[in-house]
């Protein structure tokens, strides 16, 4: 299967990924995992996107779509994949049709994940990453690590993305609500989308997920 994941930042787009990727056995690939991974091996393309990603602004289409293709052309995508953060404005969204056209395949299906404002606050501002790859996601309350500070599955250290200050977050939802939701409307108009609540417990939203893509798929 090919999904695109869509959902505010927050909204908790990477901890359903990882979890979705393991059950449908496809690579989950985020456009921001990857910009991150970049900065740091300070490579030039790294250097780009974080100037961007520190302001909340999305890093230019040429560049993402580029290291967008270039993931997904790697063999353990050929059977499908899970998009977490790409395509994010309808530049992109039209980039992937075409892309995934000449090759005869198509997006499956576009999960969209809702969540309210004042918990997409909460959740970055608790948010915790680990430094080492895979870069394990922890919420100081929601779901606290055994030892403060340090990763419970590679004992690395955790620490709070850049761009997740108070008024990056707000920035960043106002790029998501001009730039990045006409995307839902772009892809209802080709029946993909399928909406879900992010709210509850991680373990019941993976389910949900799962049941909302089975039922997409045996609809089409
Ligand atoms: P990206 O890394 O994609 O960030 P985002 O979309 O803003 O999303 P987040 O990673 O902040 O949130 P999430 O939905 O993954 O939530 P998470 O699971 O971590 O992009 C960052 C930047 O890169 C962009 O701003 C842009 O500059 C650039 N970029 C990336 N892609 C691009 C593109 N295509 N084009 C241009 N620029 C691009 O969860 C959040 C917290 O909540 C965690 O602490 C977690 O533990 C907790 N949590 C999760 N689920 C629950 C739950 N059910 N209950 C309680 N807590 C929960």
């Amino acid at each position: 299967m090919r999904i695109v994941l869509v959902g505010p930042p927050g909204a908790g787009k990477g901890t359903q990924a990882v979890r979705l990727a393991e059950k449908l056995a496809i690579p989950h690939i985020s456009t921001g995992d990857l910009f991150r991974a970049n900065i740091s091996q300070q490579t030039e393309l790294g250097k780009l996107a974080k100037s961007y990603m520190d302001a909340g602004n999305l890093v230019p289409d040429e560049v993402t779509i580029a290291m967008a293709k270039d993931r997904m052309e790697q063999p353990d995508a050929e059977g499908g994949f899970l998009l977490d953060g790409f395509p994010r404005n309808v530049s992109q969204a039209e980039a992937l049709d075409e892309l995934l056209v000449t090759e005869g395949i198509k997006v499956d299906a576009v999960l969209d994940l809702e969540v309210p404002e004042e918990e997409v606050v909460k959740r970055i501002a608790g948010r915790r990453l680990c430094r080492n790859e895979p870069s394990h996601v922890f919420h100081v309350t929601y779901s606290p690590p055994k030892k403060e500070g340090v990763c419970d599955i590679c004992g690395g250290e955790l620490y709070q993305r850049d761009d997740d200050s108070e008024e990056t977050v707000r920035k960043r939802l106002e790029v998501y609500h001009t730039q990045t939701e006409p995307i839902i409307d772009y892809y209802k108009t080709q029946g993909l989308v399928v909406t879900i609540s992010s709210l509850g417990p991680v373990d019941e939203i993976t389910q949900r997920a799962l049941e909302a893509l089975k039922r997409e798929k045996a609809e089409q």
